[in-house]
């Protein structure tokens, strides 16, 4: 086994301290002024350069291998947790009220904390850079963003990038690797509709134009996006999630108000869905005599693993945890990312380490009160961050 794949299984106790200590203080979106502050010291005592505020609240940080100068890798981990009550019981639950870490942030930042200190312990030996990215606001409004717009990969350029996500969303055995290449998470848009009608009484509707009545149309109507305007052959989902109007039961509204979502998996589909859909709401609101908002509000990208870095990296994965704790996925997931971002701009890989048992008690899905992951798959993190860092900085793999 390799010495750095040792490294990381001995430092299986620390990676929980990490963890359990970051659990006990969430913060959420763009400001976590003591998740940032905990991660930047840990990351300065090993010796990186670190620079902090980094598009607002992100931190990165710099290690130079001491085997000459070369391409920089970079390992990216999400910071935010969520509002959201803890209700697991565990004796390092949070500490902050309507606030816990219910998505595995916390052990993000651990494994890649890890990452640091096994290579910052073998820098000798380290034929390049690593960087590391830890950036806020995952669960929104995006933290990705702001950090490349303030150049986090750049200074030394960002030649490939990794991260990944513990969890339960494929139920795999916990410990194990899942992976894809090409598309595997989806765009995720929002948009808000407004109709505006004519009001009045529930008795004489041809005196009004119902806004309702109208949005109500539009519901339905818009399935017609996916089902009747896209190719069946590319995934999408557009679901309405919110639907106000009214005001008491025999007033005919005068406005109504629509909220939902857009998924999909390939950016060329995604740039033709509000067009769409503008077409059938202007025709129906036409149609009702009333007026209407449209807007659409574009969220992370499709997340698109590079081929050729996909396949060296789940090599490497064989290698670290056994061909039988691999899995290539066959499908996508329709939940978003915004690590999308990064893999827009670098060639890399997001991946999956399942983290569900019951025995004990970690396959509440994520989100929930009750989350939790299993912490013995921690090292496995590590342990994929350091080897596939050393080997495609060793020259292993020209991708991009
Ligand atoms: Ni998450």
């Amino acid at each position: 086994m390799s010495s750095l794949i040792d490294a990381a299984r001995k430092l299986q106790d620390q990676l929980v301290t990490w963890r359990r200590d970051l659990h006990r203080i969430p913060e959420v979106g763009l400001e976590l002024p003591k998740t940032a502050r905990y991660v930047a010291e840990v990351l300065r005592n090993l010796g990186l350069e670190v620079r902090e505020g980094v598009g607002g609240h992100g931190v990165v940080a710099v290690l130079r291998g001491r085997k000459g100068p070369g391409r920089t890798f970079a390992i990216r981990a999400d910071m935010d947790a969520l509002p959201v009550q803890e209700e697991t019981g565990l004796p390092f639950a949070s500490q902050h009220p309507g606030r816990m870490h219910a998505c595995a942030h916390d052990g993000h930042m651990a494994m890649a904390l890890g990452a640091a200190q096994v290579l910052s312990e073998n820098r000798h030996r380290l034929p390049g850079c690593v960087k590391f990215i830890f950036q806020p606001a995952e669960e929104g409004p995006g933290g990705a963003k702001p950090m490349i717009d303030d150049r986090c990969l750049e200074e030394p350029r960002v030649d490939a990038i990794i991260g990944l996500h513990l969890g339960n969303i494929w139920d795999l055995p916990s410990g194990t690797v899942g992976v894809k290449a090409g598309p595997m998470m989806a765009a995720t848009d929002r948009f808000e509709i407004t109709v505006r009608g004519k009001g009045g009484h529930g008795a004489m509707p041809h005196n009004t134009q119902d806004a309702l009545c109208i949005a109500a149309q539009l519901v339905g109507a818009l399935q017609t996006v996916v089902s009747r305007n896209l190719s069946p052959l590319a995934p999408a989902v557009l679901t309405v999630g919110r639907f106000h109007a009214g005001t008491a039961f025999n007033i005919i509204a005068e406005t109504a108000h629509l909220e939902g979502t857009v998924r999909c998996l390939s950016e060329e589909i995604r740039q033709q869905i509000p067009q769409h859909m503008e077409r059938i709401i202007r025709g129906i609101t036409q149609a009702g005599g009333a007026q209407y908002e449209f807007s659409y509000h574009w969220g992370y990208p499709v997340l698109v693993n590079d081929p050729d870095f996909t396949a060296f990296f789940a090599q490497v994965a064989r290698e670290v945890v056994g061909s039988e704790r691999v899995r290539e996925l066959d499908v996508p997931t329709m939940g978003g990312e915004d690590m999308a971002y990064y893999l827009q701009q670098v060639p890399g890989t997001f991946f999956f380490l399942a983290s569900g048992t019951e025995e004990k008690g970690t396959k509440y899905p994520h989100h929930n009160p009750r989350f939790d992951f299993d912490e013995e798959v921690m090292w496995i993190g590590t342990a994929l961050f350091v080897e596939t860092a050393m080997r495609w900085l060793s020259g292993a793999v020209r991708s991009g």
